[in-house]
This record gives structure tokens, sequence and C-alpha cells, in this order.
């Protein structure tokens, strides 16, 4: 699908508050006392966080809290803390044990440049590290609510469960909504987190931020479906990561239930189902609005 117009308002979203990310997470990594730690362990802490990622989980964010009328520096904590758990999820999700991969983000996966051990050990600093931040963040609204929110996105019920369905799939003849359901926990909950940590970020009551689940349910979907088209038809060069893998090893994957025509079926109703359930949210309209508004055909429209 070529981009359109209504798709370049995310893009420049993205491109705006990039740098902003950036340079919260690296400032934020300067926490870790790195005289009181290994020498691997730091260097793999940060390629894994500090590796050239698109961004998306702190950029929806950024968005969700400029929409409600909060300042983009009120979500900076909580997007840091939304992106390190995203980092120990690829780093766990590329190793041998589970979806033995060796390439991420256009270089060797952290098992490969460091080692197995390396690896796992930093998945784990980097969760607790999410926490840290989160915790640790000055007088934001709901600061309590953003940590309960992540740790329910981050968990058996959301991407961890996804990642276990995930894994119990591959090789299996699955049904649709077997793949949905994992689809939306290994990546829709923290998609879906992002926007309603946002909104908490904002000062948005915990109760009020959930009118943001149906948006982000379609937003996780159409961000998974896109990866899953992705794999099976974009290169390794262009994505970073290993092309065609999802076919070879037999994952659970949209375009395994439905071929790549029913899946592009399935991509362009859930850009309407999104844009749907964006109106429903009766946002004032604003330039993060119209971000939000570009945001599934950005989506369904993205080579990376
Ligand atoms: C990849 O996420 C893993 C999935 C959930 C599909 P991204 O495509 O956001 O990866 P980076 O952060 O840009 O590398
Ligand atoms: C990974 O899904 C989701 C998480 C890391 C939680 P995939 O296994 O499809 O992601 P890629 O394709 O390796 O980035
Ligand atoms: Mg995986
Ligand atoms: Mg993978
Ligand atoms: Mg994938």
């Amino acid at each position: 699908m070529p981009t359109t117009p209504k798709s370049d308002a995310f893009a420049t979203w993205l491109q705006d508050v990039g740098p902003v990310v950036e340079m919260a997470l690296a400032e934020e990594l300067k926490r870790i006392d790195k005289s009181a730690m290994s020498e691997a362990l730091h260097q793999a802490l940060h390629y894994s966080l500090l590796g050239p990622g698109k961004r998306v989980r702190p950029a929806l964010c950024l968005l969700a809290c400029e929409a409600h009328g909060g300042r983009r520096e009120q979500a900076l904590a909580a997007g840091v803390a939304l992106e390190a758990v995203h980092a120990y999820s690829l780093v766990h999700d590329d190793l041998p044990c589970m979806d033995d991969d060796a390439l991420r983000r256009g270089r060797p996966t952290v098992h490969v440049a460091f080692d197995e051990a390396s690896a796992v050990l930093v998945g784990d600093a980097l969760q607790a590290f999410a926490f840290q931040v989160l915790s640790e963040q000055g007088q934001t609204p709901n600061a309590l609510a953003q940590v309960a929110r992540l740790a329910q996105a981050a968990g058996a019920n959301g991407m961890v469960g996804g990642q276990a369905l995930d894994m119990e799939a591959e090789g299996e003849i699955v049904t649709l909504q077997a793949v949905l359901a994992l689809h939306r926990g290994k990546t829709g909950a923290l998609l879906e987190a992002s926007l309603e940590l946002g909104a908490l970020a904002a000062g948005v009551p915990p109760q009020t931020a959930q009118a943001w689940q149906d948006f982000g349910h379609a937003v996780g979907l159409l961000f998974q479906a896109t990866d899953d088209l992705l794999d099976a038809t974009a290169s390794s060069e262009v994505l970073g990561k290993t092309a065609g893998k999802d076919h070879a090893v037999g994952k659970a994957t949209l375009a395994a239930v439905l071929g790549l025509d029913g899946l592009s079926e399935l991509i362009a109703a859930e850009v309407r189902r999104a844009e749907s359930a964006l109106s429903a949210l009766e946002l004032p309209s604003s330039p993060a609005q119209e971000a939000l508004a570009a945001l599934p055909s950005f989506l369904a429209c993205r080579t990376r």
C-alpha cells in the first residue's frame, strides 16, 4: 500500500519526538551505576536499549498525553519504561530457545553479539529498569496507576502470556481466533498500554483512560498484522531482521491462517475499525489528534 498524505501526520510526529525519546533513554540509563556492575552487562544494556528502533510505543504514549492537553514531557518516563519493556521483549524473543534469530535492528542480536547469559540478564535488567524509571518519576499524575497498568501489560495476562501462546502454537494448525488472541497478548498489550499510559500521564483518571482500549486493540492488531505481512513480503535488509522466518519455522501468523490476500483485507478492515474507535473517543481537534487519526493508515502502509 502506498503512503498517503493522511499517514504523513504520524510519520512527522515520529520524526519530531524520536530525538526527544532517544535523549530520555540515554539520560535515564545513567541512573544505572556503571561502576557497580559487569562491563559486559553495561554494554549489552546500551546495545539493546539504544539500538536503532522505531520508538513507536513511546511515540504513542507522548501522543495520547498531548491529545488530552498534557505536555509531552509528562509522559517521557512512561515512554522510556515502555521502550525498556519492549527492548527486553525483543532480546528474549530472539533467544535460541524462542525465535532463534541472529539479526535485529540491522545488527547481530544480543545473544550473538554478547552471549546467551548476557541476553537473559539484560532482559531481566531492562524490565526492572522500566519499573524503576516509572516509579521514581517526580510529580506526575497517576504515577501508581501507570506502574500497575504497565505491569499488567507486560506480564502473564499481557505480553509474556502472548509470547507463551506464540511458542505453543509454533508448528501447530491454529484457528484465526487463536492467532488473534496471541497477537493481542504478545504485541497488542504493550501498544494498548502505551496509549493508556499517555492518557494517565496527562491526568486522565484510570477509569476514563480505559476508553482507549478499542482504539489500542485495533492499533495493536494492525501493528502485528503488518509485522506478519512484512515477514512474508519484505527483505531482511529493509526490515533489519531475518525475513521469511515465520513461514520457515511454522509460526502461527495471520499470513499463515488467512493467506496474503486475506491478510490485506483484514488490514484494510482494521484501519476502518481503528478510525471509528478513535472517533468514538471524541478528542478535541489538535495536532496530536491529527497524528492519531493518521496512525491507522501509517501502520497499514509501513515498510519496516
Ligand atoms: C517488533 O517491534 C516486535 C513486534 C512486536 C512485532 P517493532 O517493529 O516496534 O521493533 P523496533 O523497536 O522498531 O525494532
Ligand atoms: C514478537 O513478535 C513480539 C515480542 C517481542 C513480544 P515477533 O516474534 O513476530 O517479532 P519479530 O518479528 O521477531 O520482531
Ligand atoms: Mg516471536
Ligand atoms: Mg521474533
Ligand atoms: Mg514477526
